[in-house]
């Protein structure tokens, strides 16, 4: 298959371009740094902003999914204004993908976006999300339900829970559902790569949400 990845100069991104790539496919990376990548066989790169429907139509045709990897920076902007970076840049996203018959979306997100809210760890839920992250994770909040309201033949929502930089864990825990769960903790951002590449063939999510954590 081949793989767009916008978003692809992040840190997830960057970690999620390898993974598709080990998995078989082609990978093409989308983002406005892209002199942050370096570049690697089977990779194509474009320079593109998620917000402009040009660059997106430009970028689409011949692919067989979609794996969204961007978000907003958090800084003061973001943290006392807010932001609809992730609700128009998927609103966008997925406007080329219909113009292109571009079929699965596999679409990251984050804890604390839509029923998700008020979970995560005693820090996460009661600290940081109420005080730093409140107008972000509306955003999130919107952009998921754009991703629903698509209409696209296939999409997933992963939801990552607090991110780190540690090592990849392949024995993640899955939450579609918070009733009497404990509650999730954190996740490296290579294990989120791993587990957003494999969901380019992995279906059994689809037309939902899954929340990953340690
Ligand atoms: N911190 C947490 O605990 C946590 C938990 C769950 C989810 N998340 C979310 O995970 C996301 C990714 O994490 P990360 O560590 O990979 O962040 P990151 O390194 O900041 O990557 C975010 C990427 O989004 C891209 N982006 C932003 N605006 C864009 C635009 N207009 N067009 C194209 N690309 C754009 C940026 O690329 P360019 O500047 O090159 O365009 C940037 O490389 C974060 O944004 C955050 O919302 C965070």
């Amino acid at each position: 298959m081949k793989v767009l990845i916008i978003g692809a100069t992040g840190k997830i991104g960057r970690h999620t371009l390898a993974e598709v790539v080990a998995l078989g496919h082609d990978v093409t990376a989308f983002g406005r740094s892209v002199s942050r990548i370096e570049p690697f066989e089977r990779l194509t790169i474009v320079k593109g902003d998620v917000t402009n429907a040009q660059d997106l139509a430009a970028v689409m045709p011949s692919h067989d999914a979609v794996i969204l990897t961007f978000g907003a920076p958090l800084n003061w902007k973001t943290v006392l204004v807010g932001t609809d970076v992730c609700e128009t840049g998927t609103r966008a996203v997925i406007t080329a993908m219909q113009a292109a018959q571009v079929p699965r979306l596999v679409a990251m997100t984050s804890i604390g976006a839509g029923n998700s809210s008020g979970h995560g760890s005693w820090p996460f839920r009661n600290v940081i999300k109420p005080v730093l992250l409140g107008r972000i994770m509306r955003d999130r909040t919107a952009q998921e339900r754009v991703v629903r309201e698509s209409g696209l033949p296939e999409w997933v929502i992963v939801r990552p829970a607090e991110l780190t930089d540690g090592p990849k864990n392949t024995n993640l825990r899955e939450f579609t559902s918070f009733d009497g769960i404990e509650e999730p903790s954190a996740i490296s951002r290579l294990s989120v790569a791993a587990y957003l590449a494999g969901k380019v063939s992995d279906k059994s999510h689809d037309n939902g949400a899954v929340l990953i954590s340690d």
